[in-house]
């Protein structure tokens, strides 16, 4: 079976002592997890090495980034290189987070740029893509992530994308409470799978986990991640919350 996968996306939130309290906290929990199953921890820059001093030899538990330069390395103040990343031992990026769309203006065709640079520093990316409301209510949903797909991801050879990681957030789900029904994640979910497929073939499309973000918690993570094409979420507001986060991990397909 293809990894089944929660990630925490913290975004810009917590002190230094906040989020090591909430990681001893997650840790004194019991988190089932199998050699299946991971739990990662996508974390402010300052906070991931704290952060990983503190899963140091905890098994199938990762801290990650939340984004990294589309340029290898220069007068690029303010950033952080995938090199960067890979030179303190981290595994996984997050990559095309719709707020980074949103906010800093990235393209697919950037993204498509830093798929490349985090791969080429053995950095797996967790690429998000998903659409707005405006999008969902015309009903071209499929179209737009396919496209998203397509611009970032299909110039990958089949051996990049076997184990890849999608996390397919709906706009309109991020952060308001408002979850997308199993129905619709399971709806899309096959359709990217099904996209994967087209390009790359239904055995290399069959390894790929397709996570599911958008006010997950721990009262609907069960539902969601039980549908067959959602291989877990991406976690924003409830990651902040120890229980509700060990709930969710918990929640994780066997
Ligand atoms: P949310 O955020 O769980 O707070 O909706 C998800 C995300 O943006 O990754």
């Amino acid at each position: 079976m293809r990894k089944q996968i929660a990630a925490a996306n913290w975004k810009m939130n917590l002190s230094l002592l906040q989020a090591e309290e909430l990681v001893k906290a997650l840790l004194e929990t019991d988190l089932l997890l199998n050699e299946k199953q991971l739990a990662i921890f996508g974390v402010p820059f300052p906070y991931i090495l704290p952060v990983k001093q503190l899963l140091n030899g905890k098994k199938n538990v990762f801290v990650t980034a939340q984004n990294c330069s589309a340029n290898k390395n220069g007068a690029y103040t303010g950033e952080t290189s995938a090199e960067m990343l890979e030179s303190i031992g981290l595994k996984y990026v997050i990559i095309g987070h719709s707020e980074r769309r949103e906010y800093h203006h990235e393209n697919n065709a950037e993204l498509a740029q830093k798929v490349n640079i985090a791969m080429d520093h053995h950095l797996q990316p967790i690429f998000c893509c998903g659409e707005s409301l405006p999008i969902r209510e015309a009903g071209t949903q499929n179209s737009y992530v396919e496209i998203q797909l397509k611009e970032s991801l299909f110039h990958l050879s089949a051996d990049q994308i076997r184990n890849f990681i999608i996390a397919y957030e709906p706009i309109w789900a991020i952060g308001t409470g408002k979850t997308a029904s199993s129905e619709q994640a399971q709806e899309m979910h096959a359709f990217i799978r099904s996209v994967m497929a087209a390009q790359y073939g239904q055995e290399i499309a069959d390894t790929i986990s397709i996570l599911y973000g958008g006010s997950v918690k721990g009262a609907n993570a069960v539902e969601i991640f039980g549908q067959p094409d959602v291989d877990g979420g991406l976690v924003g507001g409830a990651s902040l919350v120890a229980t509700e986060f060990a709930a969710i991990i918990n929640s994780l397909k066997k």
